[in-house]
This record gives C-alpha cells, structure tokens and sequence, in this order.
C-alpha cells in the first residue's frame, strides 16, 4: 500500500495574500430564491440517507433550493489573505472554501460556475469544450442522463495562503461538503450519488496550471422512486 503523506497543516506565521481565479463568464443566470423549508427532520434524514443512482429532471426551483441549503453563503468575514471568510452550511479549515461548485445541466453542454454570495450561476466560457471529456468519462463511471452532474473544483492556493502542508484540508473540505449535500439531497427527496473520480486531469485545465484542480464529483436529480 501507498499512503502518500499530504503532511500536517499549520497556519503560517505570516499569511500570504492570494490572487483568487478570475472566471471568463459569459451569461449570468440567477437562481429563483428558496421558497420552501425541508420538510424532513435531522433525525429522519439521517436515517434515510441513502446514495440513489437513479434520476429524473429538476427544475431551476429544486436546483436553486439545494444550492441555497448546502452552499450559499451565510455570512462574510474580512481578512488579510486577499478575499473573505464565509459561513456556509459546511464547515471549512479556515472558513475559507476553496471547492467551488461547477456544473451541468442535462441537455446543455455549458458548465455554470456557481456563484455562493449572489445565489447565481454563471456561464464558464470554453468550459464546454475543456470539460467534454470529463462528461464521457463521468458517463462511464455512473449513466444519468439526467442528472445534474456536479464538479468540485478546488483551487488549493486560498487554503495554502493560510496554513503550511494544507493539502490535506482541501481534501477534507471536499468530504464535508459533499456529506451536506447528501443530507441536503436526502432532505429534499432528491438523489444524489457521490462519484470517486477526481475530475482531473479535464478540471485543471480550466485555470493557468496549478491554479485549480478536480477534487471530486457527485450526480443529482429528482428522485425516479425506482
Ligand atoms: C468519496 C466517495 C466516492 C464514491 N464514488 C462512487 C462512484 O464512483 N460510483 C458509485 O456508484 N458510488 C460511489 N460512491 C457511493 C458509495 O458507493 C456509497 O456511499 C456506499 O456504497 C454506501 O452506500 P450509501 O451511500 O447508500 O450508504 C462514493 C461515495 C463516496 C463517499
């Protein structure tokens, strides 16, 4: 066995400002605010959550209600790394969330960044062409033709600004946020199924080199009660 050693973080004794990415967006499509609470309890979402492999369509309402549950941001903070803290419904090391939520609709081949101050989602131009071949290679792994299939999409240097050896928080930012997005999911009796590819090496090719990479992706959609 390889275990590969993404060394113990700690936080520099003096930050390193960060230039965060710089999307080329092309339209912006805001998301309908939520209207509805979950209807589930904790109690029962935790005993029901279950990975659905099966999906049917959701509307920009159901997309939005998810977005707006498991990653809006709450609440900002300022700080001396070169962008703000943020609350959102996961935790993050540091508050800073560096997995940005990127992705696509069934029927369309644009990939929409999701913007989590302004509940919007914005179109990436030439992301289409740049993430192609990670949409067949995603099809390979788990069919869903219509599904929602979500890219998480870390750019690691927010995270690394702040602590030395970090490279293991983004990773452990990814697992918490994808398991809010379970619950979420479960809570609005929708699927969601978590997928172990990475999104490399289609995902870095989005930014200059080694600005951004793939850490991870999930399908979602409304359940099919198959
Ligand atoms: C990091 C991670 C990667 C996963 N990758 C896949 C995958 O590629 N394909 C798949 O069908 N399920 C995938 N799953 C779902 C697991 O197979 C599933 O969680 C497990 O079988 C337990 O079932 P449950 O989620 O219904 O409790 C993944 C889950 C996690 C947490």
């Amino acid at each position: 066995m390889t275990w590969i050693d993404l060394g113990d973080p700690l936080p520099r004794p003096s930050p390193a400002r960060y230039e965060p990415t710089e999307w080329d967006v092309g339209l912006v499509c805001p998301l309908p605010p939520c209207e509805q609470g979950l209807s589930l309890t904790l109690e029962e979402v935790l005993d029901a959550r279950v990975s659905q492999r099966q999906f049917a369509l959701m509307n920009d309402q159901q997309l939005g209600d998810f977005l707006w549950h498991a990653c809006r941001t709450r609440g900002v903070g300022a700080s001396n790394l070169g962008f703000d803290l943020e609350h959102r419904a996961s935790p993050s090391a540091g508050a800073i969330h560096p997995i940005h939520i990127v992705l696509k609709r069934p029927g369309c081949a644009e990939w929409w960044l999701y913007q989590p101050k302004a509940h919007a989602l914005l179109e990436l131009k030439h992301a289409a062409s740049k993430l192609a071949g990670l949409y067949e290679h995603s099809l390979k792994v788990l069919e869903g033709d219509d599904a929602v299939r979500i890219l998480f999409l870390a750019e690691p240097g927010k995270t690394l600004g702040k602590y030395q050896d970090g490279c293991s928080l983004i990773w452990r930012d990814a697992g918490a946020l994808l398991a809010v997005m379970a619950l979420i999911a479960t809570a609005q009796g929708q699927s969601f199924c978590p997928l172990g590819i990475t999104g490399e090496p289609w995902a870095s090719a989005l930014a200059d080199q080694g600005k951004l990479a793939g850490v991870g992706l999930a399908l979602l959609g409304t359940a099919t009660g198959a």
